[in-house]
C-alpha cells in the first residue's frame, strides 16, 4: 500500500537529519560487529519530525521487530511486563511520549534496561516475596517532545540522547517529491517547494498538505501537475499561510499583540484566549514560532518579535526590542 511506502524504510532513504544518521549509522555497524543488541536511544525533538519512523528504521536495519507503545498505554505493571517478556533477542520496544511514563512502570523498566531482567513481587504482605526474571537482552527506543521532563536515572539509562531538528526547506521538498511519486501525484520542483515552505519544518506536516493539495488539483484541475500556483491556492484555502503559520498560530501571535500590547504574556493566558491547552501551545506550536524567530520565551511570558508584527501586517512598537 502507498501509504505504507511514505515512511522511508532504510536508513539510505531517510531524507535529512545528517547527524542523528551518522551517529546511527556507527551505532549499527559496531552492534552488528559485536553482534550485540543497539544501546538503549533516547530521541526528542517537537512532534512530526520522524522519531517512530527512525525507529522502525533501526529495526530494518538491526534485522530485528520493533514493538510499538506509548507511555500512557502502560498504566499497571503487567503492561510494560507483558511487553518486555515477550521480545525476542535484540527487538526494539519503542515507547512514545516517555517523559510520561507512570512511576511504576518506570521503576520496572530501570533493572530492565540495566541488567536485562525484571524484579516482580509475589504474594502480599507478610509473605510477600521478589523474583528476579531473566529477559532477552533488547533496546529501549524511548521518545518524547519533553526531555527536560524526563527523571534523571531514566534519562541516565539511555547510551545514546539524540534530539531530532526541523527540517530545511529543500530537504522537506525532496520528502514531497518522494512522496508524491509513491502517491501518483505528478508534481513540479515548484510544486513540493511551495508545500515545503508551507510544512513548519515537519515532514508528518509536509505530507499531509501534499494530501490536501492532491485533492484539490484532482477536483478543481484534473489532470494538471501540481505547480508552485496550484500548491499556493489550494493551501491559502486550507487557511495555511506562506510561512506555514495556521489559524491557531496567528491567533495566538494577534492575541499577544492586540491584547497585551507584544507581550509578554503567560503561557495559560495564551491558553485560554485561543482556546487550545496549554501543553499543546508549548509541545506544538511554540517550537516552530521560536525556530522561526517570530515567538520568545522570557521569564515573564512570552513575547511576539517584530518580524511576527510585520507578517501578521501590524507595525512593530520601537520599544519592543528592549523586550527582546
Ligand atoms: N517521510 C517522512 N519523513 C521522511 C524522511 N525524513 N525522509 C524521507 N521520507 C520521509
Amino acid at each position: 500500500k502507498p501509504e505504507e511506502r511514505i515512511r522511508p524504510q532504510r536508513l539510505a532513504e531517510y531524507i535529512g537529519q545528517k547527524d542523528l544518521k551518522e551517529v546511527l549509522a556507527i551505532a549499527i555497524q559496531a552492534a552488528k560487529a559485536r553482534n550485540e543488541s543497539l544501546d538503549h536511544l533516547l530521541l526528542y525533538g517537537p512532534p512530526g519530525l520522524g522519531k517512530t519512523t527512525m525507529s522502525l528504521i533501526l529495526a530494518a536495519e538491526m534485522g530485528v521487530d520493533c514493538k510499538i507503545t506509548t507511555a500512557p498505554a502502560l498504566e499497571r505493571p503487567r503492561d510494560i511486563v507483558g511487553l518486555l517478556v515477550n521480545l525476542k533477542p535484540g527487538d526494539i520496544l519503542f515507547i512514545d511520549e516517555i517523559h510520561r511514563l507512570p512511576r511504576v512502570t518506570e521503576e520496572i523498566l530501570y533493572p530492565a534496561m540495566e541488567d536485562a531482567r525484571i524484579d516482580i513481587t509475589i504474594g502480599k504482605g507478610q509473605s510477600a516475596r521478589t523474583r528476579s526474571l531473566p529477559l532477552q537482552k533488547f533496546t529501549l527506543v524511548g521518545a518524547t517532545t519533553r526531555v527536560g521532563a524526563l527523571t534523571s536515572p531514566l534519562r541516565d539509562r539511555f547510551g545514546l540522547v539524540q534530539r531530532l531538528r526541523f527540517y530545511e526547506v529543500d530537504e522537506l521538498q525532496q520528502i514531497v517529491l518522494r512522496a508524491a511519486e509513491i502517491l501518483n501525484t505528478p508534481i513540479t520542483p515548484d510544486g513540493a517547494a511551495e508545500i515545503a515552505r508551507r510544512s513548519r519544518g515537519t515532514p508528518r506536516i509536509a505530507n499531509r498538505l501534499l494530501r490536501r493539495v492532491r485533492d484539490y488539483v484532482e477536483v478543481k484541475a484534473r489532470g494538471a501537475d501540481v505547480n508552485g500556483a496550484i500548491a499556493a491556492e489550494a493551501l491559502e484555502l486550507f487557511n495555511v499561510d506562506p510561512c506555514g503559520l495556521d489559524w491557531t498560530d496567528r491567533r495566538m501571535l494577534t492575541v499577544i499583540i492586540e491584547n497585551y500590547g507584544g507581550g509578554p504574556v503567560g503561557l495559560e493566558t495564551l491558553a485560554a484566549a485561543t482556546g487550545e491547552d496549554a501543553q499543546t501551545i508549548e509541545e506544538v506550536y511554540e517550537p516552530y514560532l521560536m525556530q522561526i524567530g517570530y515567538l520568545n520565551r522570557t521569564p515573564r511570558g512570552r513575547v511576539a518579535t517584530p518580524a511576527a508584527w510585520r507578517h501578521l501586517g501590524y507595525t512593530p512598537p520601537d520599544n519592543q526590542l528592549s523586550l527582546l
